[in-house]
């Protein structure tokens, strides 16, 4: 996969693209990062890339023709005649989920424009975006930070990124539910035990058991991802019994 980030402030992400799972994962060539500075393309001579906004207000907004050039070098440099699909990071777009991450995981080349001072140019926006995406109902300063969220979501969704493709079909949101708790060593820490479950070797036992965990945790805490699933007769009952008394062991 190639993902281009265009931005007026590269050094803020660089550092978090070479570091870490996405930097693994580039050294392993599952992805190919890009920062492009979108002050690079501006024709202006004093490379200003913002402008008063028409019709007053306060801010500056940035201006088309930098925006516009750089997604076109981008486009350039993927290589391809498919149109890209191009994301503004936006509190108006789509609120990122993991089924956006898995679907975007399975695009070649991806394209994120980082807006910043008080707004884009609408016809920038109109020019080069597919897609508009938020990464939560509050204003940043500037698309950069959700763009690193939106490259991680995207990133450790690719094969051989993690240890193995288990990882990710365990973990939370993956089935729809929350993903159930997690032990390791030692098997008692400050008198809380680990479940016995757990260590009965019992592979069948441990996955009904987590199973029903990750139907707690999301019954407890995200009850509204449980809103039109069909459960069983047996996942109705437990339901019943956490109703009955939240606080209760289930064993399940
Ligand atoms: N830019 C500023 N705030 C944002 C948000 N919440 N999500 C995506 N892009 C943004």
């Amino acid at each position: 996969m190639i993902i281009k980030v265009l931005t007026l402030f590269p050094e803020v992400l660089e550092p978090y693209f070479k570091g870490s799972m996405i930097g693994r994962a580039q050294s392993k060539n599952a992805v190919k990062i890009e920062t492009m500075n979108i002050r690079d393309f501006s024709l202006d001579k004093h490379n200003s890339v913002d402008d008063y906004p028409f019709g007053g207000g306060g801010g500056m907004i940035m201006t088309p023709q930098p925006i516009v050039s750089a997604h076109q070098a981008a486009v350039k440099k993927c290589n391809t005649d498919k149109e890209i699909r191009t994301i503004y990071c936006t509190p108006k777009g789509k609120t990122l989920n993991q089924c956006i991450a898995k679907e975007l995981s399975e695009e070649k080349h991806i394209i994120i424009l980082c807006g910043h001072y008080e707004g884009v140019d609408q016809r920038a926006i109109d020019t080069v975006t597919t897609d508009e995406i938020s990464i939560g109902d509050y204003v940043l300063t500037g698309g950069e930070l959700p763009a690193a969220v939106i490259v991680d979501s995207v990133v450790r969704l690719l094969p051989d990124v993690l240890d193995s493709k288990k990882r990710y079909e365990e973990e939370s949101f993956f089935n729809g539910m929350l993903e159930y708790p997690q032990y390791t060593r030692p098997r008692e820490y400050l008198g809380q035990k680990v479940p016995n479950v757990l260590l009965s070797g019992d592979h069948s036992k441990i996955n009904k058991w987590r199973h029903f965990q990750s139907l707690k945790e999301t019954w407890l805490k995200r009850p509204d991802l449980l809103n039109g699933i069909n459960m069983t007769e047996e996942e109705k009952q437990f339901i019943k019994k956490l109703r009955e008394n939240p606080n209760e062991e289930t064993d399940c």
